[in-house]
């Protein structure tokens, strides 16, 4: 089949989150099973300085209409891999950032622009490369416009661009709601802007757009597909979705096990393997001497690497220091975004200066460190879509202590309840379940036989792409 994924994200060349994992080893596996595979993502600076970006080659030149500007853009064409194509749309008016949607929690107030001209250049790639997809599958808000103006160019022109569209849900959270006046700057008939288009109260909302027109809709995880349904995870389109009920199914993501593999990871001082842990406590001592922590052994290292984000219970955290300290835990958080967070969490580590760390950098290599070497992992989300960071630390041996919501009930079985197949730890998203969390870490660090098990059980699940990627590929079968 030819896949087009259109993202506005792709590891390594952009990542803000998990977005970026999760297509970038979708689109891998997908290739490798021989399908061919091609990714279209917005020419970020990251993406345009990154050197392995440094062949790529011009390939178009594009006119898009948007509202009453003509709009010029370019094309750029990277092959990533035995039928894997990369395409970036190049407009540095619109891409030439250091960030992708905004700084700090303000986003950029040309956003609507941004991304209804990357989504119509993404109509304009297929019409002149001629793709000839069979499917487009589109990720998130930044792509949702797609599906609509495909079927509208297809109409104008009288040509099939597409068999078929996918849109997944990585976070119902962010929708891309703008003022209706932007509406015009995706030049559809006025029609389209009803309840049963893009309208939201009054606004436009191009999550929903996706949400209405493409063919069928996935998230990234079955957990996360019933929740959604609910007016508690819903954030307000839990109506459209439960009016698209049928045509919705939940793939649980993958990771890749070939970046994330403790037995190869370049990023550690040591490797290990299930067989012989030794290595774990060489990058726990690196870990420690990382964050200024006294080297000898003082009860669990619980490791933490998110954005900073309501979603991820830094509030939680924030609200629970004091019991954190009292147990006698260190804990290693890297993550940025929210200042204010950013500042908390400062004042926190002058408190507790021998219990927390903090480091604000995006810093792939220390996030690769605290996976391996503390003795947890902390993810105590109020909701979490799939969550990967907590499938990285079991297959690293660290034991995850998550919230009971989203793709974390999926993936990690509370020892507790199953002491035989056990993984990790699962509580309440509320300050009481993060407290309760922190005891129940302490109980297992000192129960040295139960708490090997949990290491072993996690490092021996199988996290791999296979599987979510047969899952696509048959949802793909069924609507071609
Ligand atoms: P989300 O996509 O909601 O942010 P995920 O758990 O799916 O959550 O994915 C987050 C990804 O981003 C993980 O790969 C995580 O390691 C990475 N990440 C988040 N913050 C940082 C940071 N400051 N430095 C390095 N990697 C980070
Ligand atoms: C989103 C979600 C996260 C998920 C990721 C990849 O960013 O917040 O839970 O793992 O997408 O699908």
């Amino acid at each position: 089949m030819k896949i087009v994924h259109v993202a506005s994200e792709l590891f390594p060349f952009i990542k803000t989150g998990g977005l970026a994992d999760s297509v970038a080893s979708q689109a891998k596996t997908l290739a490798r099973f021989g399908h061919k595979v091609s990714v279209i993502i917005p020419g970020y600076r990251a993406v345009m300085e990154h050197p392995g970006f440094a062949s790529a080659r011009r390939v178009l030149e594009l006119l898009v209409e948007l509202g009453d500007r003509d709009v010029r853009g370019e094309v750029y064409a990277l092959d990533l891999a035995a039928g894997e194509t990369l395409y970036v749309v190049r407009r540095d008016e619109f891409f030439d950032r250091t960030y992708p949607y905004g700084v700090g929690t303000m986003d950029y107030d040309d956003n609507a622009a941004r991304f209804i001209f990357f989504d119509k250049a993404v109509v304009e790639i297929l019409r002149l490369l001629k793709l000839k997809a069979d499917v487009v599958h589109c990720h998130d808000w930044q792509a949702g416009m797609v599906p609509v103006l495909l079927r509208a160019a297809e109409a104008q022109t009288g040509t099939t661009l597409a068999l078929s569209t996918v849109l997944t849900i990585h976070n119902i959270a962010f929708q891309g709601v703008f003022p209706r006046r932007e509406f015009a700057l995706t030049n559809l008939p006025d029609e389209f802007f009803n309840v049963e288009g893009v309208e939201f109260y009054g606004q436009m909302n191009m999550l929903k757009a996706g949400l209405v027109f493409a063919d069928r809709i996935t998230t990234v995880s079955p957990n996360y597909a019933r929740e959604i349904r609910t007016s508690t995870y819903g954030a307000g389109l839990d109506g459209v979705v439960r009016s698209r009920g049928g045509d919705l199914v939940g793939i649980l993501n993958g990771i890749d096990t070939e970046i994330w593999n403790p037995e190869t990871d370049p990023h550690l001082p040591a490797r290990y393997s299930v067989e012989d842990l030794s290595g774990k406590a060489v990058c726990r001592r690196a870990l420690l001497e990382h964050c200024g922590f006294a080297p000898e052994d003082k009860g669990p290292l619980m490791g933490m690497v998110c954005r900073l984000a309501h979603q991820k219970g830094i509030d939680l955290v924030l609200g629970s220091v004091d019991a954190l300290a009292k147990l006698g835990i260190r804990l290693v958080i890297l993550g940025n975004g929210d200042r204010d967070y950013e500042a908390a969490l400062a004042e926190a580590r002058e408190k507790y200066p021998e219990n927390i760390y903090h480091d604000s950098s995006h810093d792939e290599a220390l996030s690769h460190l605290i996976e391996a070497g503390a003795d947890f992992f902390l993810m105590p989300s109020i909701f979490e879509p799939c969550g990967l960071n907590q499938m990285y630390s079991m297959r690293y041996g660290t034991v995850p202590v998550v919230s009971n919501v989203g793709g974390l009930v999926d993936t990690v079985t509370d020892i507790e309840e199953d002491p035989e197949n056990g993984t990790g730890i699962v509580v309440r998203p509320d300050v009481r379940g993060v407290i309760r969390g922190y005891r129940r870490a302490v109980d297992l660090y000192a129960n040295r036989e139960l708490m090997a098990r949990a290491i072993r059980n996690g490092m021996r699940r199988d996290f791999s792409w296979e599987k979510a990627a047969r899952a696509y590929e048959a949802l793909y079968r069924e609507i071609v």
